[in-house]
């Protein structure tokens, strides 16, 4: 309705038109398993949706929770590995395996999160709020582009990062986060994207300052090479 907030309008189209991936839990039902969320999202660090699948479904064949992975011999992981690139993250991967298993599980707060190898500010606000249901402040680039365009952001990249994680921070709800946080991500992959916004399918284009500009696409702006 005209008076719903913007992460209620969200949240509404995502329970309609959230993709379907083999590492979510649909939404609004309990969150996956933290390991699954976790090895997903750093296979999704610089590399697509599309590529990861087969690397997802042979990793959680063969390896199906934290305890089996960090038992592996770490030649064999990196051998899983191979094709998707950035190899520091697969040994990062065996690393933090190895460093949940010893503690019994995953921890379930960012700043706990964030201690484990490879877990950046970006993947531990991602399992934290995906995988626990907190409160995190989760952007990626399509979040980044997302925020920027909704709060027509006119500062360049990378100093406007600070101004965008502060604007998105303003709209993450307490409940839901971690819906909120994929619902963002999808909507700037599928409708809010970078050359192309599909405006008139988006269910916050009343609310879009970008929008309003006239020229959603100039946002975010970057600054001249
Ligand atoms: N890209 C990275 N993580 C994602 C997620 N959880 N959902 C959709 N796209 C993503």
């Amino acid at each position: 309705t005209a008076t719903a907030t913007i992460p209620d309008k969200l949240l509404g189209w995502y329970d309609a038109h959230a993709r379907t991936l083999p590492w979510r839990a649909p939404p609004g039902t309990p969150p996956p398993d933290p390991y699954r969320v976790w090895l997903s999202e750093v296979m999704l660090q610089q590399t697509t949706v599309a590529a990861v699948k087969p690397y997802f479904a042979k990793f959680t064949n063969s390896w199906p929770t934290v305890e089996a992975l960090a038992a592996a011999p770490e030649e064999a992981v990196m051998a899983a590995w191979a094709g998707l690139g950035y190899y520091s993250r697969a040994r990062n991967l065996v690393k933090a395996a190895r460093a949940v298993a010893q503690r019994g599980g995953f921890p379930d707060t960012v700043e706990e999160l964030r201690k484990l190898p490879g877990l950046g500010a970006y993947t531990a606000a991602a399992v934290a709020a995906i995988a626990f249901g907190r409160r995190a402040v989760v952007v990626d680039a399509n979040v980044e582009r997302v925020t920027a365009r909704l709060f027509a952001i006119a500062e360049p990249l990378p100093a406007a990062r600070k101004a965008i994680r502060a604007a998105t921070d303003t709209i993450t709800p307490d409940a839901r986060a971690g819906d909120f946080a994929q619902a963002m991500m999808d909507l700037g992959a599928t409708l809010c994207t970078a050359r192309d916004p599909k405006c008139l399918l988006c269910p916050l284009s009343a609310d879009c300052a970008g929008r309003a500009t006239g020229e959603p696409a100039q946002f975010p702006v970057k600054a001249p090479k």
